[in-house]
């Protein structure tokens, strides 16, 4: 799977013990080797994939994940198992553990992210996609991001749609959570603002990365409980 997988360089002020892998999955040479390290449920959702790329990315990625965590963990590949927060984010089945990871997919692409101290969001998608992705923005993105990038198929948006997908990684949300409320707006350099309605998010912060042309990607990190609304973190410290 090695020689799949590529690390990639982190924007200078992102902290140590942060890792971004990039895999590129067009490789039906290592399925074999990889089938070997998943469990029963995952087996069984790489064979429901009716596309074969897709069914492949999954198997290869699931395996890559498995073997990062294990070579950070001590642990045994084949022998993690993975919960599920209440909108669907994977994290390890150990309450030892205090490894946060985070996967993103677009075409053959996958970024793989790892932390031993932050939750962890990442987020990577082709620059064309986000045209198809208008109709949902016009939905889902606050009045900030809106007036920031008035047209959803401009150079921007890619930038300000991963920024925004990173977080809301980072912080496991779902649906049904105050997404058109928070803004993830391109600042200095690579890195992001972040608001929940009028108040800056201090506890999140968000980087372009640089991956692979054609391709935009961003990376959050987060100190918040997953699954929680910054209104909820900032309440019950007052
Ligand atoms: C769930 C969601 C985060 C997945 O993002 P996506 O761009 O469709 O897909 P990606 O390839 O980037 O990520 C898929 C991976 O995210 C992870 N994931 C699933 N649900 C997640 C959640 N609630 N939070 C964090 N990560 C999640 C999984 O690891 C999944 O891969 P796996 O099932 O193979 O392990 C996205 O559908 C989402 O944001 N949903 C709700 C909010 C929303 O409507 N956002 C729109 C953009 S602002």
């Amino acid at each position: 799977m090695q020689r799949a997988l590529r690390a990639i360089a982190l924007p200078p002020d992102v902290p140590q013990g942060v890792e971004v892998w990039h895999l590129d999955t067009r490789r039906p040479d290592l399925l074999h080797a990889a089938l070997k390290l998943l469990s029963e449920n995952e087996l069984a959702r790489h064979h429901r994939y009716m596309d074969r790329a897709t069914a492949l990315r999954f198997a290869l990625t699931r395996a890559t994940l498995r073997m990062l965590i294990a070579d950070r963990t001590g642990r045994k590949a084949a022998e993690l198992s993975f919960d599920y927060g209440h909108h669907g984010k994977p994290q390890l089945a150990d309450p030892e553990s205090s490894l946060h990871f985070s996967v993103s997919y677009s075409g053959q692409h996958t970024l793989l992210a790892l932390s031993d101290k932050y939750q962890i969001g990442v987020d990577i998608e082709n620059s064309q996609s986000p045209r198809v992705l208008a109709s949902l923005a016009q939905k889902l993105l606050s009045s900030r991001e809106k007036s920031c990038c008035p047209d959803f198929c401009s150079e921007h948006f890619p930038r300000l749609w991963t920024g925004k997908e990173s977080v809301i990684k980072a912080w496991g949300w779902g649906s049904d959570d105050p997404i058109s409320v928070l803004s993830v707006l391109p600042g200095k350099g690579l890195r992001y603002v972040i608001r929940y309605d009028d108040t800056p998010v201090t506890q999140t912060r968000a980087w372009t990365l640089n991956v692979i042309s054609g391709h935009a990607a961003a990376l959050a990190l987060s100190r918040q409980p997953l699954g929680s609304q910054p209104a909820t973190v900032v309440l019950s410290r007052a």
